[in-house]
């Protein structure tokens, strides 16, 4: 369903990815692991068209897709969750999510946006809070909200577990799960690989811009390099 073949890109002449390919079949959840700076979000971010591709080539559904802009990849249905900066702080919960509905027909906002606070129920309580005034966990779910409201077929998620407590890393991954279910794919990058891991169908450890391993995401918890080099032993 979505396919990356051999991607270079980077920041200008600096190149991150040097010759990357990942795999995401229709309904997968696919993870992508590796250390700080190894280049998980550099790589996001030249899929979703923010930064210069040098080589390589993107298909999605049949279709190549590669120097798209950010605009076109969203319209096909193609979301993408940045690991900084995923919300708008000073707006309430439902500005928020009244924003993101904006690329929809007039006529559908509404309906999606009462839809989404029905996945999202610890969302629906604090629809007038300000964003800024949630927990870190609430403001990454929402983040994830304003994804999901676009129905989108392929989520590009970035973090999504970045500084949050265990508990809320699993309802992070539970809401995932929930939205994987009912129709779409996921790539996901993470430094931290366990939670991932678990719940991916297939993982990548991406180090120093270059693809390691890729296996099933059992396969790689239980790689005793993998381990070794990546999970902390
Ligand atoms: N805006 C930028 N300009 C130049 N280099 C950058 C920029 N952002 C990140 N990099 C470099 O790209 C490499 C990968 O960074 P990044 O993709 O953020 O890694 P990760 O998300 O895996 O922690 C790092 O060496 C980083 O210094
Ligand atoms: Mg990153």
């Amino acid at each position: 369903m979505f396919e990356v073949h051999d991607l270079r890109a980077g920041y200008g002449k600096i190149e991150v990815i040097h010759s990357v390919s990942i795999n995401v079949d229709k309904n997968e959840i696919v993870c992508i692991i590796g250390p700080n700076g190894s280049g998980k979000s550099t790589l996001l971010k030249s899929i979703f068209g923010l930064i210069p591709i040098y080589s390589g080539k993107i298909i999605f559904e049949g279709k190549e897709i590669t120097y798209l802009a950010p605009e076109e990849k969203a319209n096909m249905r193609i979301a993408y969750i940045p690991q900084d900066e995923n919300i708008f702080p000073s707006l309430s919960v439902k500005e928020n999510l009244e924003i993101a509905s904006m690329v929809l027909p007039k006529e559908k906002r509404e309906e999606r946006i009462i839809n989404t606070l029905k996945w999202f129920p610890n969302l629906a309580k604090n629809g007038k809070k300000k964003a800024s005034k949630l927990s870190g966990g609430e403001q990454q779910l929402l983040a994830l909200a304003r994804a999901f409201i676009v129905e989108p077929k392929l989520i590009l998620l970035d973090e999504p577990s970045l500084g949050l407590a265990p508990m809320m890393i699993e309802e992070i991954y539970n809401h995932i799960i929930d939205i994987n279910r009912k129709g779409t794919a996921f790539l996901i990058v993470e430094q931290n690989a366990k939670k991932a891991l678990k719940t991916a169908n297939k993982g990548y450890v991406l180090d120093l811009g270059k693809n390691r391993f890729e296996d099933s995401g059992e396969g790689l918890l239980n790689n005793q390099e993998v381990q070794r080099l990546y999970l902390g032993g």
